[in-house]
């Protein structure tokens, strides 16, 4: 396919790159919209592509750790501990930016947010580019974020070009952390590192909170985000789910958690059990229920112990909408 590139043109691709153009990259998490930082027209594009408001801030990535001192400053001296521990890997940090990074890139905000993916192509890549790619998740704006190459073509009608590096292993879009203070740091977005794994790490000395403001200059933190086009419910309760298969007319697609459901009442997607596996094909599995003949998707809540609450938060956002709709 023309648009589609393979890992062996990899050259080609970085040159491409530096070149403006934004072409769509694998990562670990989830697909993104990359492009060279130091280009303004190429990030504008970014913005443009995902109808993305320009004051929603890019998340920036990396392919060394020494890099991190290039476009932060007053990195706080607990972040080496953690970027041992979770980099490469699905963890970004809001610092404060250097000058390297332009205000086109942070929404004209004063700090930055920057990882360092676990994908052995896209560290190649960046690498090769030699400079910070933007890269928000590849999916129009509060919709999806793609996990396959396939997605991204989907989201843009062919129209934008896509690295192929396989399916997303990690599946969800990385955990947030604001460490831009010196003795606490702030979760911003969940993920499948979880705030354990980081208290862990950081030991007592270090707080570690959460946020549950909603910002808008964190699209992760809006309500309605990660939506398909049908409506979505995340349902507890078998009364509700036998409510839904009434109003809909049997024309349900199922996530299934428990397993109990019948194939004969619903277009069902068996749902693993185990949080990696679930996140790993989250996504995929809601695309697949977007685009069925079905006319609304139900999801089976799973688990709500901590290792889940990052799929808790894509799965509430997912079905924020319906559900007030529903209610009313
Ligand atoms: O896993 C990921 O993080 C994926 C892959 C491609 O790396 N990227 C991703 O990008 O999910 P995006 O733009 O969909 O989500 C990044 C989030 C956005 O909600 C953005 O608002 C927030 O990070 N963000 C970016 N810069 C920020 C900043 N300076 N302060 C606070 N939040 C920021
Ligand atoms: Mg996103």
């Amino acid at each position: 396919m023309i648009n589609v590139f393979s890992i062996n043109e990899l050259a080609a691709v970085a040159q491409a790159l530096r070149q403006g153009e934004v072409i769509a990259i694998p990562t670990e998490t989830v697909y993104g919209l990359a492009a060279d930082i130091s280009q303004p027209q190429a990030v504008q594009k970014i913005f443009e592509l995902k109808n993305r408001p320009v004051n929603h801030p890019l998340i920036i990535h990396i392919a060394d750790k020494a890099q991190l001192a290039q476009y932060a400053i007053n990195i706080p001296s607990y972040v080496e501990r953690l970027i041992d521990a979770f980099w490469p890997g699905p963890l970004t940090f809001v610092l404060e930016k250097s000058n390297a990074v332009s205000d086109y890139v942070t929404g004209g905000q004063t700090t930055v947010a920057i990882r360092m993916p676990q994908h052995t192509t896209a560290l190649s890549l960046i690498r090769q580019v030699g400079t910070a790619l933007a890269a928000p998740s590849a999916n129009q704006f509060g919709r999806i974020s793609p996990t396959h190459y396939t997605h991204v073509l989907d989201e843009f009608n062919g129209q934008v070009k896509v690295l192929n590096g396989g399916a997303c292993q990690v599946g969800i879009e990385s955990t947030i952390l604001d460490v831009t203070q010196q003795n606490k740091c702030t979760l911003l977005r969940l993920g499948m590192i979880e705030q354990v794994d980081i208290e862990k790490v950081l030991g007592p000395d270090i707080c570690v909170s959460t946020t549950q403001k909603v910002s808008k200059q964190v699209s992760g933190t809006l309500k309605y985000h990660y939506a398909p086009k049908k409506p979505t419910f995340l349902v507890s309760h078998k009364s509700l789910l036998m409510q839904l298969k009434e109003q809909y007319r049997n024309n349900l697609y199922l996530l299934s958690f428990s397993g109990q459901w019948d194939e004969q009442d619903f277009l069902i997607k068996k749902m693993s059990q185990n949080h990696i596996e679930y996140a790993q094909a989250l996504y995929s599995s809601l695309r697949d229920a977007d685009q069925s003949t079905a006319c609304a998707i139900v999801v089976e809540a799973p688990e709500r112990s901590e290792k889940w609450l990052g799929i808790w938060d894509r799965l509430s956002k997912a079905s924020a909408e319906s559900l007030e709709q529903f209610c009313i």
